[in-house]
């Protein structure tokens, strides 16, 4: 299949060729679209064979359940059924934004869309191309992340070509997303309101409007649970080369990491703030077995970055993958979710000035320090 790939620019009327897009999802196939978290691959919500499309486009398992999107928040009643004091309260809150409510499901929604559960994921997003397709299209439009499933999700529109080219009708590209994570996805269906995937939507904003929520035990990493969100479950966001996470004070150990990894012969990546890229830097010089990339200064700017950065390392090829992490408080909790998820849950961290492996397993011989 031909793969459109159109580039939109915001300073000039891009309806002629958003009408197009929306007239391939009318016609059943599939379109990949910006939104203010990363690229959608969307199809026509309401149509089990078009949504049949995107799964098979990604390569995702049929048990992992889609995301509707809306342009008009009050569409939700289409969806849903009967919507709780809480779904009410976070939709006027929060939308058009980066969250997604898991409601009870309507009879509107084909079972493939909810992977077969009762209940259904909706999202109004912000981005205003999102919007205009949702629009031009009429109806609610079922997208996943536009990423080949385990990849990290793509927040530019090249990123999702990369994945994507001749396999969907079209791109359209909108420049790089905002936020750079997903939504942040509340089951509302409970008595207290509960995160399954932390998102640009924190932790202390949702506790702000709703007094009070829970967070998905099994998102803390305990592996014997099973998390709430189906798609929470599969390892996520990995990058080729295996990645460790540097957590706290063991982001200080960073240089020495770097000069055991070159000693053993091994092409390092490295993802760190500026001041940490800096002092990398001036220490290491221009080493072509180092591949050094700076996120900037703060999370905002890493959660923006990250998954670019992830994809970048794969088109560069290096050996290993360090990373400093960041504390969880409000964007932290997301972007350390992800960052967890893509090392396979290798985090590094320091205990009585050592360095270990947080699931304790042993660590790599050309990272032993002593
Ligand atoms: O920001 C986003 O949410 C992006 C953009 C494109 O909107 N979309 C996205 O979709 O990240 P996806 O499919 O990659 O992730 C959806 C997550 C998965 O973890 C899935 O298991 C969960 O939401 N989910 C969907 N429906 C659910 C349901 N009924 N109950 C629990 N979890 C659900
Ligand atoms: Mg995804």
């Amino acid at each position: 299949m031909q793969t459109f790939y159109w580039q939109l620019d915001d300073k000039k009327d891009n309806s002629a060729v958003i009408r197009q897009a929306a007239y391939f999802i009318r016609r059943g196939e599939v379109v990949a679209f910006p939104t203010e978290t990363v690229y959608g691959l969307g199809a026509d919500g309401l149509d089990a064979e078009a949504v049949k499309k995107i799964y098979a486009a990604k390569g995702r398992p049929a048990d992992n359940p889609l995301i509707l999107h809306i342009a008009a928040c009050d569409e939700i009643k289409i969806l849903a059924g009967e919507l709780n004091a809480n779904a009410k309260e976070l939709a006027a809150r929060f939308w058009p934004g980066p969250l997604t409510l898991v409601v009870p499901k309507s009879a509107a929604v084909p079972s493939i869309v909810s992977a077969g559960l009762s209940t259904v994921a909706v999202r109004c997003p912000s981005h205003p191309v999102a919007r205009a397709l949702i629009e031009a299209a009429g109806r609610p439009i079922a997208a996943p992340s536009a990423n080949i499933s385990g990849r990290p999700s793509p927040t530019t529109g090249k990123d999702v070509l990369e994945d994507m080219d001749g396999k969907i009708a079209c791109v359209l590209d909108g420049g790089p997303c905002g936020i750079g994570l997903e939504s942040t996805v509340v089951d509302t269906t409970g008595p207290l309101p509960c995160i399954l995937r932390p998102g640009g939507i924190t932790y202390e904003m949702l506790e702000e409007v709703l007094g009070a929520v829970e967070i998905d035990p099994a998102l803390a990493g305990a592996e014997s649970l099973r998390p709430k969100a189906p798609g929470m479950k599969y390892r996520h966001y990995a990058p080729q080369a295996p990645l460790y996470i540097l957590e706290g004070e063991a982001g200080e150990k960073l240089p020495q990491m770097i000069a055991h990894a070159l000693k053993a012969n091994l092409r390092v990546g490295v993802l760190t703030d500026e001041r940490g890229a800096a002092k990398v830097k001036k220490l290491f010089g221009a080493n072509s077995a180092l591949i050094l990339k700076s996120f900037g200064e703060n999370k905002k700017e890493l959660a923006a970055g990250l998954f670019y950065f992830l994809r970048d390392f794969d088109r560069q090829g290096p050996d290993v993958i360090l990373a400093t992490g960041v504390d969880e408080k409000g964007l932290g909790l997301a972007i350390m979710n992800r960052m967890r998820k893509a090392a396979g849950q290798q985090s590094l961290v320091l205990r009585d000035g050592r360095l270990l492996l947080r699931n304790g397993a042993a660590l790599p011989p050309w990272l032993s320090l002593e």
